[in-house]
């Protein structure tokens, strides 16, 4: 028997009075399809539509059915490369197409910035989540594993290293400059200045820097904390880069000192098994696979997920 199909999905852009039920809905939907006993308290303490709502309102994307909210979408741009995710639907509405209505804006959205790597991550064992996804031009490549490490005791922050939080403004301008030609150069256009700043600016966390050879040699965006992405139960890395195995190595040590002056209980953070290298190197310090998701490329291409790039980066 086919399923009813709705009709009068209304889509909007997000305003200020959504952002409670936005999160609620995403902890619920998340934690209804993964079968979790509590799915409404799934994410804890973790906000995703509040920060992305101050960074940047004009890119979520809402569907109302009879005036209700049931549904959103977040889509983000570093740059050149843009991404969407968390993208949720309320349990008692799923299949009835609601879903398709708040990927096509983003699509359309992604064009309009001239992004030229744009992708998702999603769940590899469902057939409809592929399916739904494969509908707009995005194609599965590798796997996105999070990884997670304890954090146990004090860990010193190395010397190579600094907090762009303790950096004077022109040293952190200059830190935002340098940012951007190291990404460049790992993919023309990546550029996640404006989700360090607003880290800064939000206090979302933190991010770490490695100056080891005069320059900027790697840096680290952590989230952490209630009301941030990453919640306060670990510290999160949205988005590393090293130019090299021995940078990534003094950026990851960066990062477990970061979490440790933090107080949070572990580092994660998701790399593509496609960056094999990176993702053996984390391996051996003894980060653990926590969750694998299936990165989906439009166009279906590596863009910077290949063999040795050092990239840490979390499209959710
Ligand atoms: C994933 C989610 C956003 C999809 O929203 P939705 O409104 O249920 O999806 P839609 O009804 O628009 O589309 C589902 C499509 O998958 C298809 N589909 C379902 N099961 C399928 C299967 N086993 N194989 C192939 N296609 C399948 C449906 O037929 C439909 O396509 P059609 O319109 O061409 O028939 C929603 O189910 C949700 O919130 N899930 C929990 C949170 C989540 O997983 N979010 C996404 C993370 S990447």
């Amino acid at each position: 028997m086919a399923m009813a199909r709705s009709v009068d999905v209304v889509i909007r852009p997000f305003r200020n009075d959504d952002l409670a039920i936005a999160n609620r809905i995403i902890s619920l939907a998340f934690g209804t399809f993964l079968k979790v006993p509590e799915p409404a308290t799934f994410i804890g303490d973790a906000n995703y539509a509040m920060p992305r709502f101050r960074t940047d309102p004009t890119s979520i994307f809402v569907a109302e059915l009879d005036g209700s909210f049931v549904g959103s979408n977040f889509a983000s741009h570093w740059g050149s490369v843009a991404f969407f995710g968390p993208l949720t639907i309320h349990p008692d509405h799923w299949n009835k197409g609601i879903g398709q209505k708040l990927i096509a804006p983003v699509v359309e959205l992604f064009d309009s910035w001239g992004a030229t790597h744009t992708g998702l991550f999603t769940f590899p064992h469902s057939p409809k989540h592929i399916a739904l996804y494969q509908k707009f031009g995005f194609w599965p490549r590798y796997l996105a594993c999070f990884l997670a490490k304890p954090i146990e005791g004090v860990k010193p922050f190395p010397k190579s290293c600094v907090r762009f939080s303790e950096l004077a403004p022109a040293k952190q301008a200059d830190a935002l400059k340098q940012c951007l030609e190291l990404t460049d150069a790992i993919y023309n256009g990546l550029d996640l200045r404006t989700r360090v700043q607003a880290a800064y600016d939000q206090r979302l966390g933190d991010t770490v820097l490695v100056f080891e050879s005069g320059k900027l040699d790697g840096f680290a965006l952590c989230y952490f904390g209630a009301g941030t992405e990453a919640g306060s139960q670990q510290c999160l890395i949205k988005f590393a880069a090293a130019n090299t195995a021995k940078h990534f190595d003094m950026l990851l040590d960066g990062c477990e000192a970061l979490a440790s002056a933090l107080g949070a209980p572990r580092l994660a953070g998701a790399v593509s098994t496609a960056r094999h290298e990176a993702y053996c190197h984390m391996l051996s310090r003894g980060h653990k696979m926590t969750m694998q998701n299936i990165a989906m490329h439009r166009p279906n291409v590596e863009g910077y997920h290949r063999a040795g790039v050092y990239v840490v980066d979390d499209w959710w």
